[in-house]
């Protein structure tokens, strides 16, 4: 019998809505990192005693739990060589490129495996001892996949939920990674899956089917029960399959995140920050035209299609640096992995070829910011940016176009949207392109550039309203209500959301 405390929602990711800040000179400290995530359950982890179980994003450093904003955190320690394998080898070198429908050639290493069967195991282990009896615990993302059967193994009482928020590829490519029956066995420990789109939890079944020859009949899987299974006794929603046997069923189906819209168009609403809006525009040469892309620096966003449009059509002589110019924020991320450097290197480049070629010493043809900046400049960058540039390969979702939305308050400018891109399901007033099609995309650009207001207003209200309505609060109560409905059939517990937490 320990005193540990533990709690009735758990939140598990492997990065933690905080980061331990180690700078070179001065004291460490704890950075809130409030992403869309922690925005969304934070209200939930309040009103449930809820914790949050993921890496402070620093090597071999461990910490007991810890209260940040009322929500408590629970830091799972990575070692360097757990960082080497674990998340840039098999998480970022492996499994993102796999799963971007292999843009880049995803590397399949055995000590990779094995370090990502390690840590899988250790986050599942640090769950398994903060969660009270019955309590409800999610797991987000392609990191973690193995967790939710570790965690039904040690806690057949737990109620699992699982969300992907990158893509799940089609079979014929998911097929190629040597680990993928363990995979879909891992996922498949959880009560509910989540995707972003239709067509990646269609993936998600063909490859339960074909992996492991289990029924689907629309979202709903059948898993069927070992008779030596130690939680079968408390399986939830165990009902008999056409066959006969005893089947548990797992619910696979798409949950598109979103962003708190509210907020955005909130910020984007201030004096101060639509003044900064103004001020972009006027450093910027009060252009007739302001593109912008932001993006994390990674080779599944396409950036170096958009640079290849943009540097054709100044080329072509169809724009004019007096005229347009584009802003590319490209935020720094996982610099080690090598595929990621390659990519640095290609893109400043281009920049470099393009604005050497192009721009004149009044006007600059790319502003490229290899930068992260805080919310309030992003609001006031989308507010100055005439088109928004979203033109990924592959994209869970793109939340960057939903925050393009939520920020036009003034129901003006045009949205460029990839249809690889997640968000493509939901936005469909914005301008659709195939990144891979530049004649296309060129052109899309000066459609862009010369719509009339009245197009773009309508547009953008359209755009919005669906934005706003489909926020990211009402997201994470999809997925919860499914998660309880999940955890109502046939189980004796109220609310798993509900409780007051435990001693244990
Ligand atoms: C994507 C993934 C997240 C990840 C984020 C930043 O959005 O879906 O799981 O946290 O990229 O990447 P990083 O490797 O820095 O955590």
């Amino acid at each position: 019998m320990t005193t540990e405390r533990t709690y009735d929602f758990i939140v598990v990711s492997n990065r933690l809505p905080v980061d331990r800040v180690v700078p070179a000179t001065g004291e460490a400290f704890w950075q809130h990192s409030p992403g869309g995530l922690v925005t969304a359950l934070e209200p939930v982890m309040r009103a449930s005693a809820g914790a949050w179980i993921g890496w402070a994003g620093q090597p071999d450093l461990e910490f007991e739990p810890f209260e940040s904003d009322g929500i408590k955190i629970v830091p799972v320690p990575l070692s360097t060589s757990d960082i080497e394998n674990y998340y840039e080898g098999f998480s970022n070198d492996t499994l993102w490129p796999l799963y971007h429908d292999v843009i880049a050639p995803p590397k399949y290493r055995r000590e990779w495996w094995d370090a990502y069967v390690e840590v899988n195991q250790r986050f599942s282990d640090a769950a398994a001892k903060a969660s009270a009896h019955g309590a409800a615990v999610w797991v987000h993302d392609y990191q973690l996949q193995l967790v939710p059967q570790m965690l039904r193994e040690a806690r057949p009482d737990l109620v699992i939920g699982f969300f992907n928020h990158i893509p799940f590829p089609p079979y014929g490519i998911y097929s190629q990674l040597p680990w993928r029956r363990q995979i879909i066995e891992g996922l498949l420990g959880a009560d509910v899956i989540g995707f972003q789109r239709l067509a990646d939890a269609g993936n998600f079944a063909r490859a339960v089917r074909r992996l492991k020859g289990y029924d689907t009949r629309g979202p709903i899987i059948e898993v069927p029960i070992e008779v030596d299974d130690p939680g079968a006794g408390s399986h939830r929603h165990v009902t008999r399959s056409r066959h006969g046997g005893l089947v548990r069923t797992v619910l696979a189906m798409q949950f598109p995140i979103s962003i708190d819209a509210r907020m955005y168009e909130e910020m984007a609403s201030r004096p101060e920050i639509q003044e900064r809006a103004r001020q972009i525009r006027k450093d910027l040469g009060n252009p007739k035209t302001i593109m912008l892309g932001v993006d994390r620096l990674d080779y599944t966003k396409g950036i170096g299609h958009r640079l290849e449009a943009f540097g054709e059509l100044l080329a072509d002589g169809r724009i004019s640096v007096d005229d347009v110019t584009l802003v590319q924020v490209a935020s720094p991320s996982r610099e080690r992995v090598e595929t990621y450097r390659q990519l640095r290197d290609e893109i400043e480049l281009t920049v470099g070829r393009i604005n050497g070629d192009y721009s004149s010493i009044s006007h600059t043809a790319i502003s490229y910011l290899h930068h992260g900046y805080p919310r309030e400049e992003m609001v006031a960058l989308y507010l100055a940016a005439d088109v928004m540039l979203v033109t990924a390969l592959r994209d869970g979702m793109n939340l960057v176009a939903k925050e393009y939305v939520a920020s036009r308050v003034d129901d003006d400018g045009v949205l460029i949207l990839s249809e690889f891109a997640g968000a493509s399901d939901e936005l469909r007033q914005a301008l659709l392109i195939n990144p891979h099609d530049i004649e296309g995309l060129k052109d899309a650009m000066l459609r862009a550039i010369s719509m009339p207001k009245r197009e773009r207003s309508r547009r953008m209200r359209v755009l919005r309203k669906r934005v706003l309505t489909n926020d990211v609060a009402r997201w994470s109560a999809a997925f919860l209500d499914a998660l309880t409905r999940s955890a109502h059939a046939d189980h004796p517990l109220q609310h798993p959301l509900g409780h007051e937490s435990r001693e244990r």
